[in-house]
């Protein structure tokens, strides 16, 4: 057994619990949209045609924002299409994903199941192919009251009231040659700066995100955020960053320690937002909106887009299935991710539904939870308040990707009001439970509310639609709590959450 020690101090605060650090994407991507939130023949379906089982897995989710309509989808996305008669709506090559898009989904729908859901529309504008115009005409179209073309079209297809959508993504990793109309970082940097500045004309003040790097590994990264927001610091709010991990060649270690990435790259964008800050002599400081993170098996064959003359509708597209592992590295990046909420205002797990998706289901039939779903819930629903920062003491393991990392990863929150202390703590080594000791100073007399831990001697176990019930969290009959410590023993390979409370 391993021995470990996290302590936190009522006095050490990171920063608030923010909400939208609980964000999800929803990009028209295979079966996301199509057959996974949309499905008229659904015994559940609305008038829209929306499965009403999946609106209910997203509240239980506990999801914040959604990020829309992509991805690199976005890049080559004419919005115009997916609005009026669903009839008159043309069929369009979707060069991302080597798909047709029906165009059935648009917009207007697209708010519509996001109030019915609960959660906040965050809309990405296409600076891949198209530019300035295209903006400002979707932002008139949803955000202007009326009696102009775009808004009396709002009007004119159903939606009397403004959609009223506060943050706005400035394109989708223009810094990947992948990317329909990809661009160097000065390009990028002008065009997103002119936009932002169109857009603040119309509605001085929406959130606007200009796009960072689409990952920590991009020759670019760095100088691909420091030429961008050089240009455009004076009219964005925010800055992106995106990561997936995967497990390599059968890495398991490198793979539980995936979140060392995401802390040096969030550290590594707020030192170059910070920098040029002090260049420019601004006050003013540009956040991270984490706004695509997960894990994510990108090399697999179930990720590759058709080819030749096949345009598939809503092929079966990153369908990626998730074990024990995956919910625990998952369920660390929500470690990281809180970690830094004085910096990070804003993240999105993507995606939600059926590609690499907490969510997912059957054409018709089904849906059901996937093993990543219940660490993202539960942080979702437990974590409030103030995040505190953990002082952690744990043994070291060296990993290839990483060199030598803790044993243990921890955060915590206190929320004043009911007096709740919660500790979300992962293990990462592959085969040694560790003994941990949580000292939370200035707090005495804490009582155990729930102790519930993720793991399965098995870590390659997911959940199917048959058995959806095998790898949900256990309550973990380990821990104890005494005036001033609590104890808690975390098996190889596990994410674990103690809730307590004060008297
Ligand atoms: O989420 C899947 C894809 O990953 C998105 O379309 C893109 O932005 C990223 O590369």
């Amino acid at each position: 057994m391993l021995l470990a020690n996290v302590t936190v101090d009522r006095a050490f605060v990171v920063g608030p619990v923010r909400r939208r650090t609980f964000g999800s994407f929803v990009e028209h991507l295979g079966r996301c949209v199509y057959t996974g939130l949309h499905d008229p023949g659904h015994p559940t379906a609305d008038a829209d045609g929306f499965r009403g089982d999946v609106v209910d897995l997203v509240r239980e989710l506990g999801v914040s924002t959604v990020r829309y309509p992509g991805g690199n989808f976005v890049s080559g996305y004419r919005w115009e299409d997916g609005i009026g008669p669903r009839a008159q709506r043309p069929a369009r090559l979707d060069l991302a994903w080597h798909s047709t898009e029906p165009n059935t989904v648009g917009v207007d729908e697209f708010v519509r199941w996001a109030r019915k859901a609960g959660v906040e529309p965050m809309m990405a504008v296409n600076l891949g192919t198209r530019g300035i115009q295209g903006a400002l005409d979707i932002l008139e179209y949803c955000n202007i009251r009326g009696g102009t073309a775009w808004s009396d079209r709002r009007r004119a297809n159903g939606a009397e009231e403004p959609h009223d959508i506060r943050m706005w993504c400035l394109g989708n990793e223009l810094d990947g040659p992948w990317q329909t109309g990809h661009k160097t970082a000065h390009e990028y940097g002008r065009l997103a700066a002119e936009t932002a500045r169109a857009m603040r004309q119309v509605q001085p003040d929406l959130e606007l995100v200009a796009c960072g790097s689409s990952g920590s590994g991009m020759p670019t990264f760095g100088e691909w955020e420091r030429v961008v927001l050089t240009e455009t610091y004076d009219v964005v709010d925010l800055v992106s960053a995106h990561a997936y991990y995967c497990e390599e060649d059968g890495d398991l270690a490198s793979f539980l320690a995936s979140a060392v990435d995401m802390d040096h790259f969030i550290d590594s964008v707020v030192a170059t937002a910070d920098a040029v800050r002090a260049a420019r002599k601004a006050t003013r400081r540009i956040h991270v909106s984490f706004d695509e993170w997960n894990v994510w098996y990108a090399g697999r064959a179930e990720s590759r887009p058709p080819t030749g003359d096949d345009w598939p509708i809503a092929p079966t597209l990153l369908e990626d299935r998730y074990n024990v592992a995956d919910a625990v590295v998952a369920g660390s990046l929500l470690i990281s991710l809180l970690r830094h909420t004085d910096r990070v205002h804003a993240a999105s797990l993507a995606q939600l539904v059926n590609v690499i998706a907490p969510i997912m289901t059957e054409p018709g039939g089904r849906s059901w939870r996937q093993t990543t779903f219940h660490p993202f819930a539960l942080t979702a629903r437990h974590a409030a308040g103030e995040v505190l920062r953990a002082a952690i003491d744990a043994p070291v393991h060296d990993t290839t990707r990483f060199g030598p990392v803790s044993a243990v990863d921890a955060v915590a929150t206190y929320e004043p009001s009911t007096g709740d202390l919660v500790l979300f703590a992962v293990n990462r080594s592959v085969s040694r439970p560790v003994a941990l000791t949580f000292h939370p100073r200035g707090f005495p007399r804490l009582r155990i509310v729930e102790a519930l831990t993720l793991s399965n001697p098995d870590h390659t176990w997911s959940a199917t639609p048959d058995d959806p019930t095998s790898v949900l969290p256990h309550p973990n009959p380990s821990a104890t709590a005494d005036d001033d410590t609590v104890r808690v023993d975390l098996p190889p390979v596990s994410w674990t959450m103690l809730r307590l409370r004060l008297p």
